[in-house]
């Protein structure tokens, strides 16, 4: 019997009380609003009543039952057996990615990708339309070592806007090719930074905002892989497509002229790719050989393993090795997900690596009510026919391949609730920004979103930061799920260890670095990370659910890494009103702070004036009372999640712990003091309440 990985009975049969619930209760809001909009439906209702409690429907209600448990029983019987892609054919043998190691210029590694539709011979008949990056489908896998510069431009010669995410990878947030780094058509985009990180597995594809599933659907995805000293010096496989082979795992559907169709809900296609392979078989040597898997599919999350259950060692998790290795015989893969495995084949024996249906009857019910499963699929046949070019020693579970520095729980000194789905009570609604709208009064927002596609209740907003990290601080991110789907949540910039799950510390592949993770509904999930490098206070960086249909729909955070600002004493532990300039020289702008420097400082109430002019003018600093702060690197714009990405004024009025309950920005300054003083007074009443 194969151990199951996805939790304890117990905990299984919760969240699928808990994805009942859900849905339940969502059928039952739309019911409800759909009957109150119909006032003759209501009246109708009362007879619906009388008909539901007749014999004769209850007969029909049992019937329906019975029917329904047949079907769920024999569907699951039959999912165990059936392989389930649709397009049986002939092997192909496996496609590699072709490598790419760069060209070193000047001590700069760098790398070119020319983004591109392109068509693919898939399937017998017509070709398929794709994109691709430097290739027909998918792109190199892209080598680089820890200590490198690295350079890579990207040519964007699709018709459409694109964006290059390195996922995983510790960049800048200028270099993170998010939503907000747009390569126009025929436009090029370079991205530089340092490789700082050790040895994994990472990949790269599009981000741009609400496209990024169509995108990597056409092909755009490829892989990084980094070495580091440590890595290159154990003796474990790593020689490129002879001993360590790169498997991108997707599912697609086709039409019937073998063009891609993207599926609604979360995308589940059924015929399984493999490096853009259908039906591959791939050549081995009969010896210990390693396996760098990505799940790059649009929504499914796979359960994989191999059909004669043989035991093989995960070495490798999102972000870098596990400290030893870990015998199993099934590893779970959400989208967005790495791990790297080393397969005996000593035997000489013919294996396919599969993914199996999901561990049991209850997810094989969910996999039919919500569509989540992972399916019966082949993934690769594996023919040990080689004979070995060299014999490296065993790896074992004893072999140790790094050590992992364990984050303390005492070092953190915040801890942020990200929930998918709709808010919790008591939390704080961030406030949007930006594009010369006015800010919203954060106490008189609405609903918004619960149980659609947003996190803490919010969809995502490019004009809004939700979160802003202090550089060098260590964070506790608590990751629940108020929905009724499974969903994988990956932050960018940082590689995280996970604290715990549901209060139990830590076991087997939890304990590698990760920066996806798949979060169940009922899952309490305590990840613990370390914000050690790169901030900049106008450029986000975002965390995400990994299941494109979802992000693309808004299931979608931002957030800043800022330094702490100077001078932040200033606010004295007091609400103030903070207004932003474009410069004291600028006459509007000095106009809105003379008038509030006056009616603010009459009323008593603190001002704080910032400037992004790194030497103000004296004479107008010296005229009024309130203090003028030079900050031309927008630390405090960052700080107070303004996202400077335009000309915009700002007036905040910001409570004694330091939260924006107010704010307008606009290409004008605010001018209505009057209205900001009403609004200091009835915050401090509501404080002393
Ligand atoms: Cu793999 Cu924000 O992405
Ligand atoms: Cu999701
Ligand atoms: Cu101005």
């Amino acid at each position: 019997m194969v151990k199951d990985l996805s939790g304890s009975r117990w905990n299984q049969a919760k969240r699928f009380g808990l994805k009942l619930r859900w849905q339940w209760r969502s059928l039952e809001r739309r019911f409800n609003a759909w009957i109150e909009s119909k006032p003759r439906l209501q009246a109708a209702t009362l007879s619906t009543w009388k008909f539901l409690a007749s014999p004769l429907f209850r007969r029909g209600a049992f019937a329906t039952v019975a029917v329904t448990l047949v079907v769920a029983v024999s569907g699951y019987a039959y999912s165990l057996r059936v392989p389930g892609n649709s397009h049986r054919g002939s092997d192909q043998p496996l496609e590699i990615p072709p490598l790419d190691e760069g060209t070193v210029i000047e001590g700069t590694r760098q790398f070119r990708l020319v983004v591109d539709e392109s068509q693919k011979q898939l399937l017998p008949g017509m070709a398929t339309n794709t994109a691709g990056i430097s290739g027909p489908y998918l792109g190199p896998t892209l080598r680089m070592k820890r200590g490198d510069d690295v350079s890579i431009l990207v040519e964007n010669n699709l018709a459409e806007m694109t964006t290059m995410h390195w996922h995983g990878m510790h960049v800048p947030a200028k270099m993170d090719g998010t939503p907000h780094q747009e390569i126009q058509p025929g436009e090029t985009w370079t991205a530089t930074f340092p490789v700082e990180q050790q040895a994994a597995t990472l990949w790269y594809h599009p981000h741009p905002h609400g496209n990024t599933g169509d995108q990597v659907y056409q092909g755009l995805a490829g892989m990084i892989w980094i070495d580091d000293q440590n890595s290159q010096a154990l003796q474990m496989p790593q020689t490129y497509g002879v001993d360590d082979f790169p498997l991108v795992i997707q599912d697609r559907n086709f039409n019937r002229s073998n063009q891609f169709r993207l599926p609604g809900g979360i995308g589940l296609g059924t015929t399984i790719l493999v490096n853009g392979t259908i039906n591959p078989s791939l050549e081995v040597e009969s010896r210990q050989t390693r396996f760098r898997l990505l799940n790059g599919s649009n929504g499914r999350t796979y359960h994989i393993g191999f059909d004669d259950e043989r035991e093989f060692l995960q070495v490798g998790t999102d972000g870098g090795l596990l400290e030893t290795p870990l015998r199993t015989q099934r590893i779970i893969l959400a989208p967005g997900e790495r791990a790297e495995l080393i397969v005996d084949f000593s035997d000489g024996k013919e294996v396919m690596l599969k993914s199996f249906p999901e561990a049991g009857l209850l997810e094989t019910a969910e996999m039919i009510l919500w569509g989540q499963g992972s399916g019966n699929f082949d993934l690769v046949r594996l023919q040990p026919t080689k004979t070995p070019s060299r014999i490296l020693p065993h790896v074992t579970v004893e072999t140790p391949l790094c050590t992992i520095d364990r984050y303390q729980e005492a070092d953190a000194k915040v801890t942020r609730h990200i929930r998918f789905g709709g808010r919790e009570r008591g939390d704080r609604d961030p406030i949007s920004n930006g594009g010369g709208r006015p800010f919203e009064d954060a106490r008189q927002r609405g609903g918004g979103g619960r149980g659609g596609f947003a996190i803490n209740g919010q969809s995502m907003d490019m004009h809004r930061i939700d979160e802003r990290v202090r550089l060098g601080d260590t964070e506790i991110w608590e990751l629940t799920n108020g929905t009724g789907q499974a969903h994988p949540f990956h932050i960018h910039l940082v590689q995280f260890q996970i604290l715990d799950r549901d209060g139990r510390p830590p076991s087997g592949a939890d304990r590698g670095w990760k920066d996806t993770i798949l979060v169940h509904p009922g899952d309490r999930i305590r990840t613990i990370m370390k914000f050690d490098r790169y901030s900049d206070a106008r450029t986000p960086y975002m965390y995400h659910c990994h299941i494109m249909a979802h992000e693309d729909n808004g299931m979608m955070g931002q957030f800043l890494v800022v330094e702490e600002p100077d001078q932040l004493a200033l606010l004295a532990g007091e609400p103030t009103v903070l207004i932003f300039v474009y410069g004291l020289d600028c006459e509007h702008c000095f106009e809105q702070v003379t008038l509030f420097d006056e009616h603010l400082g009459a009323a008593g109430i603190n001002l704080v004036v910032i400037t992004p002019e790194s030497e103000p003018n004296a004479e107008r600093e010296k005229s009024v009372a309130c203090p003028i702060v030079s900050d031309p690197e927008n630390r405090w714009a960052g700080w107070f999640k303004m996202l400077h990405d335009g000309p915009a004024h700002g007036t905040l009025l910001i409570d004694a712990d330091e939260n924006v309950v107010w704010g307008d920005t606009q290409d004008t300054p605010y001018m209505d003091v009057d209205a900001v003083i009403e609004r200091y007074r009835e915050l401090v009443s509501a404080e002393a309440g």
